[in-house]
């Protein structure tokens, strides 16, 4: 009998597991009828004084489907569904308590109430109202009474601000736990106690500005124990409560994963249900025959301009020898001076290798995304079979050549000018990691893949194997699907693992075949005799050896030992800072 019994239970939890899916879905599916978010906004508009006529365009006399999305304020997931996907009625004029009827939004992802009149207290079941937001904005209006603690379970918030309301008591210390929290302010309120540590990100004093009594950091010290703080404050049946189910949730999906052995791939593509991505595909995979490559090309136009083969093959007198100035993994790149003075970088990619994935990849993400230390894309081309990529040229070639190409080049980089490089790169890396709209993994960071600017200001380039996830997408598929964040967050730690063999080159001046190959520098503790000598002796050896410090903990084994970029980038700015002090 006990025998059964044991074996029995591991079913019971995938069925459990699948029920509850099924549930999840079924009730997803049912809430999401057109009719609840018409009775939504009919409810908040019912709830809301409106002096200024702000929701006058908020006519539900028509009856046309996606009729609501043409409201002020209102953003539909589709313009021909009534669906709301963000409600943005900042500076509105709007009098009166949190309109309850945002419940029957089930699909809303973003709401801003910011700047308006709304009184009262903000709902004690707020994570029920607003489930699935990654922005809350309910900042400077007349809020009062405690912030509710229930609001630690929106847990795909990327945004809050509760700042210039007229807020009491103390900050319930599970905001801090929000994992995907990146900005957060409840400054000019009344609040008081101890502010709650956040895990993954750093809140300023100034997020905490002008309350009563707040304490604890980035504040002054608080005068009562931390100690009875913590067991005052941590309910700790809801956190082994929390502890127990997702320790016993994660088992039924390893047990589901190799039961079924649910294909990765399938996974995957759920996840990365994202414009983006579906766009990569539909360009790249086998729906080659629905799209010509007119509608591909005009696709890519989306992202950068599309150039004529004709001009760039004339600023480069036919691609000849004279302009060539590298020679990558995927093809030559060639330094072109157009007539309007532009100087540029044309990649040709291979003719002779299907390089489709790569080319569209490239476009789809860094023609996208713009930052000071990504390499500009400026445009592409795609003529007689002919691939071609233009960027900006980058007057100082890549760091591979600096570092490895000869010992007078790699003098010239002292280690105030590596530090500032390696800083450079943190910072674009930690954009794309923990950007505000998108996340994205650069997947192959190298040395060669650096460019220098003539300021010595590293350019991140070859976005071949990115990955590209919109936040929301993710926030949302999430809840069905816990292990893809996996995926992606292992993503993220092989950029880190590759930064920090970037750091540890940059620190020896060896290869990365050679740090493995020499002492092996995973395994011990980091000391000088590792460093560049030509580096050393220059009353910043305590510098140097943090930065190896930090280059060893990002190439740990386990991927979840390895910071994130954002320490990372603090790390190098302290370091790069303890410099410019000396
Ligand atoms: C609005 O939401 C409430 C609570 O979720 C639900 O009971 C009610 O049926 C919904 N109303 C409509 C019209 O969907
Ligand atoms: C109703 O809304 C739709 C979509 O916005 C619009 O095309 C249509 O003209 C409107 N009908 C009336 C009677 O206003
Ligand atoms: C701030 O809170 C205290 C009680 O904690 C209250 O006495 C005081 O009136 C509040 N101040 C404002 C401006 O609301
Ligand atoms: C705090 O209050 C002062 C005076 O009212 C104001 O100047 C300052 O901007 C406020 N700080 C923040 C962070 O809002």
């Amino acid at each position: 009998m006990e025998k059964t019994n044991s074996r029995t239970r591991p079913f019971f939890f995938i069925c459990a597991f699948l029920g509850f899916l099924l549930i999840l879905l079924s009730r997803i599916c049912v809430c999401s009828a057109a009719e609840s978010d018409l009775y939504c906004l009919k409810s908040i508009k019912d709830s809301l004084q409106d002096p200024c006529n702000s929701l006058g365009s908020w006519d539900f006399s028509n009856v046309t489907e996606g009729f609501i999305c043409q409201f002020r304020g209102i953003e539909c997931w589709h313009d021909y569904e009534n669906k709301v996907m963000n409600i943005r009625l900042s500076d509105s004029g709007l009098i009166g308590e949190f309109p309850q009827g945002i419940r029957n939004c089930t699909s809303l992802i973003g709401l801003d109430l910011s700047d308006n009149n709304l009184y009262g207290t903000i709902p004690s079941d707020i994570s029920v109202i607003v489930e699935h937001v990654t922005t809350l904005d309910l900042s400077s209006n007349k809020f009062s009474g405690n912030i509710p603690p229930d609001i630690a379970n929106c847990e795909y918030l990327n945004f809050l601000m509760l700042n210039n309301n007229n807020l009491g008591g103390e900050i319930p210390s599970r905001i801090g736990s929000l994992s995907r929290l990146n900005t957060f302010s409840v400054a000019n309120n009344n609040l008081t106690g101890p502010v709650p540590s956040f895990v993954n990100i750093q809140i300023t004093a100034h997020s905490f500005a002008n309350n009563s009594e707040l304490c604890g950091k980035p504040l002054k010290e608080c005068e009562y124990y931390e100690d009875s703080w913590i067991w005052k404050h941590v309910d700790r049946a809801s956190f082994i409560e929390a502890f127990v189910c997702g320790w016993v949730l994660f088992f039924t999906l390893v047990l589901v994963l190799c039961f079924f052995k649910f294909p990765v791939k399938v996974i995957n593509k759920i996840v990365s249900l994202n414009i983006w991505k579906l766009r990569k595909e539909d360009l790249t995979s086998g729906s080659e025959e629905d799209l010509s490559s007119h509608q591909k090309i005009l696709m890519l136009e989306k992202f950068v301009t599309r150039m004529s083969f004709t001009e760039l093959e004339n600023a480069t007198s036919d691609f000849s020898e004279d302009y060539l100035v590298g020679n990558g993994m995927l093809g030559k790149v060639y330094k072109a001076i157009l007539p309007n003075d532009w100087t540029l970088a044309i990649k040709k990619l291979n003719d002779s290798e299907n390089l489709e994935d790569e080319f569209v990849s490239e476009i789809t993400t860094l023609g996208g995304l713009r930052h000071r230390n990504l390499l500009p894309l400026i445009g592409f081309c795609v003529e007689r079979e002919k691939k071609l990529l233009v960027y900006k040229y980058m007057f100082n070639g890549n760091l591979h050549e600096w570092l490895h190409s000869n010992e007078d080049k790699a003098k010239i980089l002292d280690f105030r000018l590596r530090v500032k490089i390696a800083l450079g790169i943190a910072k674009g890396v930690a954009w794309l990691h923990h950007g505000y709209k998108l996340h994205v993994a650069h997947g192959s960071i190298s040395t060669r893949c650096i460019l220098l600017d003539q300021n010595f200001e590293p350019k991140i380039s070859n976005f071949w194997e990115a990955k590209i996830w919109s936040k929301n997408d993710t926030a949302l598929s999430w809840s069905l699907f816990p292990v893809a964040e996996y995926s992606c967050l292992g993503s993220y730690k092989k950029d880190i693992y590759c930064f920090g063999v970037l750091l540890l080159e940059l620190v020896t001046g060896k290869e990365p075949h050679e740090l493995t190959s020499s002492r092996n520098l995973f395994d011990h503790s980091p000391c000088l005799l590792d460093a560049d000598k030509d580096l050393l002796g220059k009353g910043i050896n305590d510098l140097i050896l943090e930065f190896l410090e930090l280059s060893c903990d990002c190439v740990k084994f386990f991927p979840n030992e390895r910071p994130t970029m954002l320490k990372v980038y603090d790390k190098l700015k302290t370091i790069s800072q303890g410099r410019n002090d000396d």
